[in-house]
């Protein structure tokens, strides 16, 4: 008989005892403790949202709000606040179309936990983070309320300071945040960031 899948680290340990898809729940639990980030009734964008973890957590908090999430994957049901839908983000058109679908002209806060598959060449790997979160900051530009917010994971590395100035011409309110339940020697970063 096959043995069960024992998560070897504490957080999946604990993602997995507290019945949610993923570690990383963890980072948006501590990031929406000091940042207050989710509140009941919004509407919420998360792109890279596969397995869901981020969804069930936010789910959870905006009661009569509603989550849009965003993947190449495809997202098992969550909970009827919460919509899914598979799509390449890089794709705007079919973002639109998602938003559209849901008669959304406008969300409150734009999550990003979105993660390129990575090469193992580091280089190359900061590059493809980066290239996703200019898809999200122009995402965020489009879409976000006046006095909402944008989360987003990017990687540090050689293109990382140019790409937090493009941000700050449009969101001059930003934090840069490391979490505990990344992995050591990540070298993933979150910025939280508003106009
Ligand atoms: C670290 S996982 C997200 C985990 C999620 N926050 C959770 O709590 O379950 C990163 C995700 O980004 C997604 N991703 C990467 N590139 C993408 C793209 N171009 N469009 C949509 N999703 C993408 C991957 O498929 C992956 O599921």
């Amino acid at each position: 008989m096959p043995k069960p899948y024992i998560p070897n680290d504490k957080w999946s340990q604990r993602a997995a005892k507290e019945g949610y898809r993923a570690r990383s729940v963890f980072k948006l639990m501590e990031l929406d403790e000091r940042f207050h980030l989710i509140e009941p009734g919004m509407r919420i964008l998360d792109l890279g949202a596969a397995p869901g973890s981020w969804l069930q957590y936010t789910s959870k908090k905006i009661f009569d709000g509603h989550a849009l999430g965003l993947d190449l994957q495809e997202i098992a049901k969550i909970a009827p606040n919460v919509t899914t839908r598979v799509c390449d983000i890089l794709n705007p058109v079919k973002v639109g179309e998602e938003l559209n679908a849901l008669g959304w002209k406008d969300v409150d806060l734009v999550l990003s936990d979105l993660a390129p598959n990575t090469s193992g060449i580091k280089d190359i790997d900061q590059w493809r983070s980066v290239e996703l979160c200019e898809a999200v900051l122009t995402l965020a530009q489009r879409y976000l309320k006046r006095r909402g917010t944008v989360v987003m994971k990017i990687f540090r590395g050689r293109d990382f300071d140019a790409f937090i100035q493009r941000v700050r011409v449009h969101f001059p309110v930003l934090k840069i945040v490391t979490v505990k339940a990344s992995r050591d020697r990540s070298r993933e970063v979150y910025v939280v960031c508003s106009r």
